[in-house]
């Protein structure tokens, strides 16, 4: 693959910002971010250097699941502004060069949605099969449940019409019928309105969820995938579905589109964020590295995109019950912490124990993996969770911009923590005057992600390290190599990297000045300080700039 036409493919080496526009910034005083206030923060956005927002829902909603519960698909939670102000921040993002993509929530509705209350009002109403109804829903297979704390089944029984509905979530979220064909026009109507109003695309809400349960079964359900991505290439070139498809790698593959690469365009990578989690904790190699050699190679011009931490809680169900539990007895210990008996409600920054070295480490390692970086807003600050705020409201509390909070003037719409992690002692104004902050450290690995290319497109190997502790890979595209390591432990290892075809190369370190060679039989040493991280440019010896000595960084 050429490098030259990597702006066709844009996604494939963006740097995505999720963030929730009620938590972000209040630009009218009623302790309710909204886009004003978002508005007034791109050019916050745009220095940083991300280059695509992902916004959580903004629909009118009854808010019973953080607006994942939506009662009109084609407006603006008016908490949140109008579409005049919609309009607005569109422009201003576009104007700084950001493209933006919205949370598409449509595997259910709101019970408030009109839609359902038509359904729900008599068997014989026109909308009765835009959602699944049953005389006798099949028995609940516990696994299927997916917040145990709420419900104990994914069928609700409808006093009124005398049916029992599908909610794959809470039961005020009743499923969507896409085995109907007026829903699956009407969900292309919806990607077409926010496309025309200037979405590069949308994070796609529990695929697998939307595209199964359906009533009749869909012949071939990734038709329906296929579909809406052709739906929306022809309306714009370019334009992406970012995929939730937390399954195994072997089940998850499908929905790119078997070996088309013509359904989801990226998908999240589930399994090497638990993994790398486990690592984490183990500080062992071992775990993640296994996932990257395991991964399959997403379809061309697909991506996998990669993220340690989301606006959920930390999900570990992809792990066994025993590697959770080190996970939480690193990261978590304490009951409060945990959530659904699979996860975390906490922050990265607070996990590693606020230890900013390691947090370093952590982030440098998410944006040298293969793939496409994905952050979520206050993560490039370290910010911490507010365990006071509900489940997984804990992680989603209002943006800490300066010492006295920032976010509004009036009573902010959740809490922000104290302690540690309190606006005074973690927030954006001060860490832009910090040369050393975290902030800047993001910049700079944002800057070095999108001058490397290889990264996110390259072909990638893991290497071995010699030490567990160690995990190393390089990226290699048309002809070009970047080699990075980072040391999961916090003592310094010095790691004998055995590079192939790079012999008497001249690596050049893109975190801190310094090189180091390659001997002639393609063997590289490499001092890595404790929770250290190099990324290395290669280039061939009569290229490589002179320069100084190798340093343990
Ligand atoms: C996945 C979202 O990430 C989560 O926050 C939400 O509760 C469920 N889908 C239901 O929409």
């Amino acid at each position: 693959m050429r490098l030259t036409y990597t702006s066709d493919v844009w996604y494939k080496n963006a740097v995505v910002y999720c963030l929730d526009v009620e938590t972000f910034k209040d630009g009218n005083g009623d302790g309710v971010g909204d886009f004003r206030g978002l508005t007034q923060e791109i050019d916050y956005l745009a220095g940083l250097g991300v280059t695509c927002l992902w916004l959580m829902p903004f629909f009118p909603t009854p808010n019973k699941d953080d607006g994942y519960d939506i009662t009109d698909f084609y407006s603006i939670d008016p908490r949140l502004g109008t579409l005049g102000d919609f309009v607005e921040f569109m422009r201003t993002a576009s104007d700084r060069g950001l493209r933006v993509i919205a949370d598409l929530v449509v595997n259910h509705t709101s019970d408030q949605h009109p839609w359902f209350k038509e359904s729900r009002s008599g068997r014989d109403s026109p909308r009765r099969d835009w959602y699944v109804w049953s005389d006798t829903p099949e028995p609940d297979d516990p696994k299927q449940v997916v917040f145990p704390d709420k419900e104990d089944s994914v069928w609700e029984y409808d006093e009124g019409s005398g049916q029992y509905y599908l909610h794959s979530f809470y039961r005020h979220q009743p499923d969507l019928n896409v085995g109907n064909p007026e829903v699956r026009d009407e969900i292309a109507r919806i990607l077409g309105f926010w496309m025309e109003l200037g979405l590069s695309g949308f994070r796609v809400d529990a695929v697998p969820f939307l595209i199964e349960n359906v009533n009749p079964q869909l012949a071939n359900p990734h038709e329906f995938l296929a579909d809406l991505r052709a739906f929306m290439t022809r309306r714009k070139g370019g334009s992406i579905l970012l995929g939730e498809v937390n399954l195994p790698y072997k089940d998850l593959v499908r929905y790119f589109g078997d070996g088309l690469g013509d359904q989801i365009t990226m998908c999240f990578d589930f399994i090497g964020m638990q993994r790398a989690w486990l690592s984490m904790a183990r500080s062992d190699a071992g775990p993640l590295a296994s996932a990257l050699r395991e991964r399959p190679e997403p379809p061309k011009d697909c991506q996998w995109a990669m993220f340690l931490r989301n606006h959920d809680e930390l999900t570990l169900d992809k792990l066994t019950k025993a590697e959770q539990k080190e996970i939480f007895a690193a990261f978590g210990p304490s009951k409060d912490m945990q959530i659904y008996d699979r996860g975390l409600r906490r922050r990265l920054p607070s996990m590693l124990g606020g230890d900013l070295r390691r947090i370093k480490m952590a982030y440098s390692l998410l944006f040298s993996l293969p793939g496409t970086p994905v952050i979520f807003y206050g993560e490039e600050i370290g910010m911490g969770e507010n365990l006071d705020e509900e489940g997984r409201m804990a992680v989603r509390i209002p943006m800490q911009w300066s010492k006295d909070g920032g976010f509004s003037q009036a009573e902010p719409v959740r809490e922000v923590p104290e302690g540690s992690f309190a606006p005074d002692r973690v927030n954006v104004a001060d860490q832009k005057r910090d040369t050393s902050s975290l902030l800047r450290w993001f910049q700079l690995l944002i800057e070095r992600y999108r001058e490397c290319p290889e990264l996110a497109w390259g072909e990638y190997t893991v290497l071995d390290t010699g030490h567990p502790a160690v995990i190393a890979h390089r990226s290699d595209a048309d002809g070009a190599t970047v080699v990075v390591a980072h040391n999961l432990c916090d003592t310094a290892q010095d790691v004998e990297l055995k590079l192939a075809g790079l012999e008497r190369y001249r690596l050049t370190d893109l975190l801190v000045d310094g090189t180091v060679d390659v001997s002639a039989d393609g063997v590289v040493q490499l001092p890595m300080g404790p929770h250290g991280c190099r990324w290395l440019r290669a280039a061939p010896p009569e290229i490589a700039p002179e320069d100084a000595s190798v340093k343990a960084r």
